[in-house]
């Protein structure tokens, strides 16, 4: 039997079969409900209101008596037994208005840059003008512009040349008068044509670089005559919808039929949708793009490519494949000119991928005769530390918690998100900023640390993260998940309900800071250094724009260092593959970081245990290593700015 199902409110609907879970049937819709366990009903984020109908629901403990007697349900556990009508309510949408990190071409940037020189793109392209066909002269076609490229010194022996290109050859170079545009790609010893296009178009050349993010997609529209940044566009990965993290994604790619497809298509698509538009925006024809290059950490790579992603996740952890060869844009389906050629950054590890190597290239450590911390916070975190002679690397799982999983009002960083908070030290009164200015429906990455830090600084919680139940404070009350702090309440809420911080999220947020502060103290330990000697600290990915120092220091996300010390830089992977794109210098650069980049596996790391177990306290159980925070636990009250 097949049953109507409307979604409220932005009233969308499909007929699907009965026993089809909610959220299966939303995706069908159209409809985009949260779902970053990707529908294991683990994460308790795709809570719906069934306003009519039957279904069968199995219980969760991610809802509170309170919410089931209000109609939530979470839509992975339920399934249809009639037509129905099913409220999305607000905190459980994905909506528009994420702030996406997208780059920006700083200082250091246009240094490396300048240093190689602009126009040296995947391919080449050479202009030819061939003398006309005579009786005298009836050399083949293909022979003939054979024979003007070895005119101009092109190595022709063992020339390679895709069939289709010979089959447009006779109408292509006719089209123009013997005129035509050869597009040649040099791989080592290997040439091959790639192209002929009629007339001159060596003024008109484009490429982009894509940022293949578990979040988000960043596309630049680059001209690849100057190496000019024409255009940036961005939006979510549509296959959040099936998991927030990498690990659902592989999941959702190897145990469900076709799911590796769908992942595939998912992201090509939008990365279609991403190019077409910026193209069309800039006048630019689809056809004359023809050089691509991607950055994305490993399974994101896997999953752009469409190969199994498998081994990621078993042990011993093994990747496909690291660098994967030049490959044609038609061959995935990528609608640009269909002889695109697509270089994607190499990875180093099964979770430290493209995006890190990307990272290193554009921050420029791989330059510094000082010793850099460099920590991408995104859906995990990796960590590098190095110089210009050595690098050692490690991921940390911190878990999607800064990017709102495991906390029970947690979001990205998008409109309604509480994005900074401030608590009076004598009333325990919450005062907050909102993105966007709009009532909030939650708290995002850089909300949770100022919140976490502030709880801290004014005694809501001890330095375990426990809430200190006593301390005669309205705010401060035991909820069904224990005890908990109300940040806002629901009176000025963006819906009906008291957005609470509860102490198993405090926990979360700990494990996770805990976690990223022990990857950077484990590889500083691993060499034999410590946080003093280190020069810098550049702080990656697009959660790290937003983060305030300070406040990850008081609560031990990062280490106890002059302010100066670090730096914000934004999308370093949509950096590091522009770079890639428009130098084959430094493409050769990001190969070199790879290869002498060493994976240290944290998973398996007795010492990273015992760090980890150490930072599981605020700020740490080591407060001399805090001596910043040791002082400001005595200061008053510090107001949202
Ligand atoms: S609990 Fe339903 S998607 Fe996570």
């Amino acid at each position: 039997m097949r049953f109507k199902i409307n979604f409220q409110p932005e009233g969308k609907s499909i007929e699907v079969d009965a026993g089809t879970n909610l959220l299966d049937a939303a995706k069908h819709a159209g409809v985009h409900i949260n779902a970053p366990c990707g529908g294991e009903g683990i994460c308790g984020k795709c809570r719906v209101i069934v306003k009519q109908g039957e279904f069968e629901t199995e219980k969760s403990g991610h809802l509170t008596q309170d919410e089931i007697d209000k109609g939530y349900l979470l839509a992975c556990r339920t399934k249809i037994k009639s037509s129905m009508t099913v409220d999305v309510p607000i905190e459980s949408r994905i909506r528009a208005g994420q702030k996406i990190a997208t780059g920006v071409m700083g200082k250091d940037f246009k240094e490396l840059v300048r240093h190689d020189g602009f126009a040296e793109s995947l391919t080449k392209k050479v202009y030819v003008e061939l003398p006309p066909p005579t009786l005298e002269d009836h050399t083949s076609d293909f022979e003939r512009l054979k024979r003007e490229l070895e005119n101009l010194d092109y190595d022709m022996e063992g020339v390679l040349c895709d069939l289709s290109v010979i089959k447009r050859l006779p109408t292509v170079l006719r089209e123009e008068g013997w005129k035509a545009t050869v597009t040649l790609l040099e791989d080592g010893e290997a040439v091959e044509i790639v192209d002929v296009q009629p007339g001159d178009l060596t003024k008109k050349r484009y490429g982009i670089a894509v940022d293949v993010g578990t979040t988000s997609v960043v596309v630049y529209l680059v001209d690849l005559v100057d190496g000019r940044i024409i255009d940036i566009a961005s939006n979510y990965n549509p296959q959040m919808k099936y998991g927030d993290d990498v690990i659902t994604r592989i999941v959702y790619a190897t145990s469900k039929q076709n799911g590796l497809s769908v992942m595939k298509d998912l992201v090509i698509s939008n990365v279609n949708t991403l190019t077409e538009g910026i193209a069309k925006k800039n006048n630019i024809d689809l056809n004359l793009i023809d050089n691509i290059v991607i950055a994305g950490n490993t399974t994101m790579t896997h999953l752009f490519y469409g190969v199994n992603p498998q081994y990621i996740r078993e042990e011993p952890y093994v990747p496909v494949a690291n660098l994967f060869p030049l490959t044609k844009a038609k061959d995935l389906g990528i609608k640009v000119n269909e002889q695109a050629v697509l270089y994607s950054l190499p990875s180093i590890a099964s979770y430290v991928g493209g995006d890190i190597t990307a990272g290193v290239l554009a921050s420029g450590i791989c330059r510094s005769k000082e010793l850099v911390l460099f920590i991408d916070i995104g859906t995990n975190g990796e960590v590098v530390l190095g110089n210009c002679e050595w690098f050692v690397t490690a991921a940390c799982s911190a878990g999607p918690c800064f990017e709102g999983g495991g906390v029970k009002f947690g979001m990205r960083a998008m409109n309604g998100a509480i994005e900074q908070v401030a608590i009076d030290r004598n009333t325990y009164e919450a005062s907050y900023k909102v993105i966007g200015n709009v009532k909030p429906t939650g708290i995002c990455g850089s909300g949770m640390i100022d919140a976490i830090a502030e709880m801290f600084l004014s005694g809501v919680v001890d330095l375990r993260g426990k809430v200190q139940i006593d301390i005669g404070s309205k705010r401060v009350r035991s909820g069904e998940n224990g005890p908990e702090y109300v940040l806002v309440w629901k009176e000025d809420a963006g819906f009906e309900q008291d957005i609470v911080l509860t102490e198993p999220d405090i926990d979360n947020i700990i494990r996770a800071k805990g976690a990223i502060y022990a990857g950077l103290a484990i590889l500083l330990k691993e060499v034999g250094y410590t946080f003093n000697d280190v020069s810098k600290i550049l702080i990656a990915g697009g959660f790290g724009n937003y983060i305030d120092v300070e406040r990850a220091i008081t609560i031990g996300l990062l280490p106890d260092l002059p302010i100066d010390k670090f730096k914000f830089l934004g999308n370093t992977s949509v950096m590091g593959a522009y770079l890639s794109l428009i130098s084959r210098h430094l493409r050769k650069e990001a190969e070199a970081i790879a290869k002498r980049m060493t994976y240290l596996e944290l998973s398996v790391s007795r010492s990273f245990m015992d760090e980890y177990v150490s930072a599981l306290f605020l700020p740490h159980t080591n407060i001399d290593a805090f001596p910043t925070v040791r002082e400001m636990m005595g200061r008053n009250s510090m107001k949202v700015k």
